[in-house]
């Protein structure tokens, strides 16, 4: 089965083509994503109604040149798959609108599917020695979540954020540190290269120790506020101080995504951890799950942030059980992942 999938969420437009011979059986032929980082970096943040007026002009590009890849034309696909949700409702709607079009145009099935799904699932597609059950960590600039994958389609939460997302909590402190949009992945290089002198940070951070089955980054982005406050004027001038700030936040995210596996292995008993999302591509984050005696899995770096790979991927399991092909519904902006169920 060769399905076109489609990924408009957020603030990357992706089509990818993928030959599929079973459920978690086949292959990516080809994928694009393309990126709006530029557009929102002069905002520092994305924009949602920029962000679909892009999705809009960048559809019809990113599906071409997808085609044009894998050699391929429309008339070999078989189904459609596109986001419906959680995301950004301007941005589904564009991906949902285009997609909708192609299918009545072509007489092909298509399928929504929630775009938790599609990280939670994507390490079964670049680890091919990974099976459920098994934890995945979904940490992206929206969303923040433990969850038990039992099979694909069948989904336990066992933690979520109360308030900010963890790629939020990077770029959020990326910025009170005077770093670029998105910051995320520079507050990493530079508490990378911190790490690498040996020397120990002069900061120190809260750690916040919830005992509920609960993520929340409020408290540590006060706390570094005032960090970055006390020290400015120091902060402007040392690189090496402000490298040992990034250091030490880096160390408080990962500890407090660390704290809740833990919780959540013990409370499990699974201890395979699949990272996924924007921030699984942090080095720290992976080596810190592996210390603890995790067996790690993680997507590769093109498919940690968003990406219409993992849309096909998981639609695909859905496919081969027989959904699809009645229609496509309403956007889903909300859409929790444990709220999925199992098909009957
Ligand atoms: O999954 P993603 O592409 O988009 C959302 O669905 O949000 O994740 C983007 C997030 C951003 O917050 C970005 O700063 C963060 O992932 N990110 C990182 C790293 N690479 C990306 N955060 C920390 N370390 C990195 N290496
Ligand atoms: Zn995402």
């Amino acid at each position: 089965m060769r399905i076109l999938a489609l990924e408009t969420s957020c603030d990357e437009t992706a089509a990818a083509l993928l030959e599929m011979q079973g459920p978690g059986v086949g292959s990516v032929l080809a994928e694009v994503i393309s990126s709006q980082v530029a557009l929102h970096a002069a905002y520092g943040g994305v924009v949602p109604e920029l962000a679909a007026r892009e999705h809009l002009s960048a559809l019809p590009l990113v599906v071409d040149k997808v085609l044009q890849q894998s050699g391929g034309t429309l008339d070999t696909v078989d189904a459609l798959v596109v986001t419906q949700g959680p995301g950004l409702k301007g941005c589904l709607l564009m991906g949902m609108g285009f997609a909708r079009a192609l299918a009545l145009a072509r007489g092909l099935p298509i399928l929504g599917v929630n775009h938790i799904e599609g990280h939670v699932l994507v390490p079964l597609l670049d680890n091919p020695e990974l099976k459920p059950p098994y934890l995945a960590l979904v940490v992206s600039g929206g969303h923040t979540e433990i969850v038990l994958v039992r099979e694909p389609g069948e989904y336990e939460l066992m933690a979520r954020t109360l308030d900010d997302a963890a790629g939020e909590a990077f770029d959020k402190s990326a910025n009170l540190l005077g770093l670029p949009y998105p910051g995320g992945p520079r507050l990493a290089t530079l508490a990378d290269q911190f790490a690498a002198r040996g020397e120990p940070s002069p900061f120190t951070l809260p750690r916040v120790a919830l005992a509920e089955p609960v993520f929340s980054f409020s408290g540590l982005k006060t706390a570094i506020s005032l960090a970055v406050k006390r020290s400015r004027e120091a902060l402007a001038t040392d690189e090496t101080l402000q490298g040992a700030l990034a250091f030490t936040i880096q160390e408080a995210i990962v500890d407090a995504l660390a704290i809740k596996v833990k919780q959540a292995v013990e409370r499990s008993g699974i201890d395979r951890v699949a990272v996924t999302g924007g921030v699984s591509a942090n080095r720290r984050l992976r080596a810190r799950l592996a210390e603890d005696g995790y067996r790690v899995f993680a997507p590769t770096l093109p498919h940690c942030t968003d990406n219409a790979a993992m849309i096909g991927w998981a639609g695909a399991y859905r496919l081969f059980r027989g959904d699809g092909g009645h229609g496509l519904g309403d956007v889903r902006s909300r859409w929790p992942i444990e709220t999925i169920g199992v098909t009957p």
